[in-house]
């Protein structure tokens, strides 16, 4: 962070981030309520009201509708001030995260959502282990502090103590439970005090000055203040002091207490993001790293979404601008097929709705519609070859063998399930030997979100089976033993989407055999995509 030139203004503004928790801990009803504040949409609950519209109207993913949970990330983008927020959605289901764990690539920050009354979650302590490789800059919002909570030292010794971070209260919340009567914004001395007749509205914003201030007892009912005064006194003593350095390098995280139903504690984080919170940051690339401030545009696809509009075999490729001032119409160069493409139908994700971008700066994420040429971990620029670095693929934990119900239809079969594997939904095996394809997922439920989606984007039935393998590994070497090891091993050996040979296998035992008898060979289980 030392040492960089200041941004251009317009790059400088931008916060790209999303939101990690666990499921049910308030992550929609947070991105409503910044959506609120954002000025995107006019009243709270359009975001859900709008996803069933979505789902309706494409009729994607009836699966999604059944159970309530979010298949797909889609990125919104909106102003705070003078600050442009970029927010890309992560999936919430455990299922997915592999998906999720890509569209952290694409982000400077993190907000990590908890239940105040439960802690870290697990599926939070995984997302959080993902932020952390990556050292991104985390802030916590403690939610549902409407309810009854735990101890606010408890809650902050949890985080510090299971994901070791320093923790440091941004804000103290006053009261727990049916007494909660709102929070002391520590960072600029003020009381903040929640509205619970109207949930959409702003709270009133007392400044005080200093905890002696008369004001405070005014406001906050003696018993309350008392605790309050003890506790803050406490937490001045034993939790660190915000230190902006150390959010920036991931090592410590602010808190901020509220009730995102009650749109209470929301405008304080959106603040702390503005303020605190990373300002689109150098990219890792080969045969160089990417700094956003560099003129020409280079920009990498970290999600596909295929078939957004069934009626059209679009394909939408979610891309990050990691450097420079995208415009309309641009000629850009697909670096892996060395081809130039024509940017002329770029998507903006404005909260309400999909536009077209006229413009658009490093740090945002635009949508390029396109038929299939580009995917997951391909990087564009304006002509030198730079490939951005990072984004892995992992080998899936659960393998099938996917069959379509009329065995006239492989073809089609073969096509779609290609066109999933691109998008990133699946890995896809051509075995040697035998027919049909074997399918590889990081979690079950993908199995079932599959079938149905071949069914309704393709109209074809379709049939998991279980698989003789259970456990793929790319191999790599040089080509000699490669051809030798292939030779060797042709019932366990397929090529997956892209061409590259795969070992399968149902042992660990086999695995291990591999390492000592051909030392010449490495099985992985990543592959970086490019
Ligand atoms: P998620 O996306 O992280 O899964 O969580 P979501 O926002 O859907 O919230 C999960 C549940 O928690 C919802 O209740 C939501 O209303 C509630 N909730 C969110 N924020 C707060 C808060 O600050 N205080 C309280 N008391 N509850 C909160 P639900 O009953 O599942 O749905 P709904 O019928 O309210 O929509």
């Amino acid at each position: 962070m030392t040492n960089r030139p200041a941004l251009p203004p317009e790059i400088a503004r931008r916060r790209t981030f999303a939101i990690i928790s666990h499921p049910d801990a308030g992550k929609t009803t947070l991105t409503e309520k910044f959506l609120l504040y954002g000025g995107a949409i006019q009243m709270a609950g359009q975001v859900r009201a709008k996803g069933e519209a979505r789902r309706t109207r494409s009729d994607f993913m009836q699966m999604e509708k059944d159970r309530g949970i979010s298949v797909s990330a889609s990125a919104m983008s909106f102003d705070f001030g003078k600050y442009r927020f970029n927010l890309v959605d992560t999936p919430g289901h455990s299922d997915f995260s592999e998906d999720t764990y890509r569209t952290l690539t694409a982000v400077d920050a993190a907000v990590m959502v908890i239940d105040g009354a439960k802690g870290v979650e697990s599926q939070t302590r995984k997302l959080f282990e993902v932020c952390r490789l990556r050292d991104l800059p985390i802030l916590t919002f403690c939610n549902k502090m409407d309810r009854e909570s735990r101890d606010t030292f408890d809650i902050i010794d949890e985080i510090q103590e299971n994901l070791a971070i320093d923790v440091t209260p941004a804000s103290w919340p006053i009261g727990v439970g049916r007494d909660f009567i709102g929070c002391y914004d520590i960072l600029r001395d003020r009381l903040e005090l929640m509205d619970r007749a109207d949930r959409n509205k702003v709270a009133d914003s007392i400044q005080i000055n200093g905890l002696d201030d008369p004001k405070l007892a005014q406001h906050v009912p003696a018993d309350l203040l008392a605790k309050f005064r003890d506790e803050i006194e406490m937490a001045k003593a034993l939790l660190p002091k915000l230190d902006p350095a150390s959010v920036l390098n991931g090592s410590m995280t602010p808190i901020w207490f509220g009730s995102a139903m009650n749109s209470f504690g929301v405008k304080e984080l959106m603040d702390g993001l503005a303020t605190y919170g990373p300002e689109p940051q150098i990219q890792s690339a080969q045969p160089r790293n990417v700094a956003p401030e560099e003129i020409p545009v280079t920009g990498f696809v970290f999600k596909v979404q295929a078939n957004m509009d069934p009626k059209h075999r679009d394909r939408v490729a979610f891309v990050r601008l990691a450097s420079g001032h995208f415009e309309r119409g641009m000629k850009l160069t697909h670096v892996r097929s060395k081809k130039q493409m024509a940017i002329t139908n770029p998507v903006l994700f404005l909260a309400a709705d999909r536009e077209l971008a006229e413009e658009a700066w490093a740090g945002d994420i635009i949508g390029i519609p396109n038929h299939g040429q580009l995917r997951i971990g391909d990087t564009l620029t304006e002509g030198e070859a730079i490939r951005v670095t990072g984004i892995p693929s992992f080998a899936p934990e659960l393998l099938q063998t996917c069959r379509a119900g009329d065995p006239m239809k492989a073809k089609h079969l073969e096509k779609a399930l290609m066109q999933f594997a691109e998008e990133g939904a699946a890995k896809v095996f051509k075995p040697t030997f035998g027919s049909g394809f074997i399918v590889g997922v990081v979690g079950a439920l993908q199995f079932e979100v599959l079938a149905s989606r071949i069914e309704l984007e393709y109209g074809l039935p379709v049939r998991f089976e279980s698989s003789q393998f259970t456990s793929a590994r790319w191999v790599a070497g040089d080509k000699i033993a490669v051809d030798a090891f292939v030779a060797a091993n042709k019932q366990h050996i397929a090529t997956d989407n892209d061409g590259d040979t795969v070992f399968l296998t149902r042992l660990q035992w086999d695995i291990d055999r591999v390492g000592r008898d051909y030392p010449a060979i490495t099985l992985t289980a990543t592959k970086e995509m490019m």
